[in-house]
């Protein structure tokens, strides 16, 4: 079936404004979807922070994470990725399996019932038959929004309904990437991570001049492929809330890989000061950008997009220029993190391995906190935060292993 007549009774709904659809998918106070990154709001990332820290806190010892296992035994999750992943399968799966999460997965439409003609639609609602939340990946940009819009139907008609979330939906959103991406920067522009932060951790208070704390008050410089790379539209839309962001957008001077011009009109709208470059060596009134950054964000370019056009406009480009060196991290301030979602391109190598030792590569910490992240996400998705805050602060067993 073409997906466009499949999705088409959703067009209207998906077609309304933002703000009229952000607020279906919220209950009361909680979120009930996560589909979009403008759902992450400011006041909601700081108390996912401090959900994510706590478990983190917690799984040290046995006994805590016993006692994490029994906050969400009654649950169970499908996973349904029919689009590839390593990290966003494996530390969904992860999290469930720190709060006793039960799963299951469909990572191969081939192996379900659509193979058999069956619409993605119908699958979806089989899958909120026997699992209590889907968790999901595909290429196609509306399907999860849909799948919301559909489970919101169902619950207006007394049927059966469960969260969706949004694993990557094309090349549109990204959002538990973005969450995890503002968790590492939280930690990593925060000012209270002394007792509980392991000496090695990188903290940008710790190396060098202080720094403001907070998101806010800073220049992000993403670079790489930035047209089709879905984490770069999720974070920057979440960063775009905070006070006095700059960003800085490398990129390729070419109309697939550079920012999409909707989407820059749209941070420009909301108060953030943009500027596109074509190099990371470039310059912004007579100072090297690289220098300018507080946060370097490097992102692949996603080959598996191309078009026969594609590859021969890239093979032609010089793709040095968005290639970090330990030359060029030697110019970078002290305090600036280096992220990637990963993975890396191993034959491009936009980040080589010898930036690894660099005390600012955040990108394997990064990884790990998507798992801390998106297990306070379900403990919050499945309103049990005070049964964790009550764990946690009843903490006599942490010194009982
Ligand atoms: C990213 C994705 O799938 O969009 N990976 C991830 O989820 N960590 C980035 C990418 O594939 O380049």
């Amino acid at each position: 079936m073409n997906p466009d007549d499949e999705f088409s009774e959703f067009g209207e709904q998906l077609r309304r404004p933002l703000d009229v659809k952000l607020s279906e998918f919220q209950r009361n106070g909680r979120l009930k979807h996560l589909i979009l990154a403008s759902q992450l709001d400011s006041e909601l990332l700081e108390r996912l922070r401090r959900m994510a820290d706590m478990i983190r806190h917690l799984s040290r010892t046995r006994q805590g994470n016993l006692r994490l296992k029994g906050l969400l035994a009654h649950r169970r999750a499908m996973l349904y990725f029919t689009q590839p992943s390593t990290r966003t399968f494996l530390s969904f799966m992860a999290a469930c399996q720190i709060l006793g999460v039960t799963c299951n997965e469909v990572r191969d439409a081939a192996t379900s019932s659509e193979s058999k003609r069956e619409s993605r639609m119908d699958s979806i609602r089989m899958f909120s038959s026997y699992f209590d939340v889907i968790i999901m990946r595909t290429v196609i940009p509306c399907f999860s929004e849909c799948c919301a819009f559909l489970m919101n139907r169902l619950e207006s008609a007394s049927m059966r309904s469960v969260p969706i979330i949004n694993a990557g939906s094309g090349a549109d959103e990204h959002p538990t990437q973005a969450l995890l991406d503002m968790y590492t920067i939280l930690r990593t522009f925060s000012e209270d991570y002394t007792q509980e932060s392991k000496p090695s951790r990188f903290v940008a208070q710790q190396s060098g001049k202080p720094v403001e704390a907070g998101p806010g008050h800073k220049t992000y410089l993403f670079c790489g492929d930035l047209g089709r790379g879905r984490t770069v539209r999720s974070l920057a839309s979440v960063l775009s809330q905070y006070e006095k962001v700059r960003m800085f957008f490398v990129s390729p001077d070419n109309d697939v890989l550079r920012m999409e011009r909707k989407l820059l009109e749209r941070l420009r709208n909301s108060g953030v000061e943009c500027e596109e470059f074509h190099s990371l060596d470039a310059t912004i009134d007579g100072r090297p950008i690289l220098e300018e950054a507080d946060c370097l964000y490097m992102t692949r370019i996603q080959r598996e997009h191309n078009s026969s056009v594609d590859e021969q406009n890239q093979s032609e480009m010089n793709l040095a220029d968005f290639r970090i060196t330990p030359e060029r991290t030697s110019r970078m301030r002290s305090w600036a993190p280096i992220m990637h979602p990963f993975p890396r391109d191993s034959v491009t190598g936009e980040i080589p391995v010898s930036i690894d030792a660099d005390p600012r590569a955040m990108y394997f910490r990064q990884a790990r906190n998507g798992m801390w992240a998106r297990a306070a996400l379900l403990v919050h998705m499945f309103d049990a935060s005070e049964e964790l805050m009550e764990i946690y602060s009843n903490r006599q067993f942490h010194q009982a292993t």
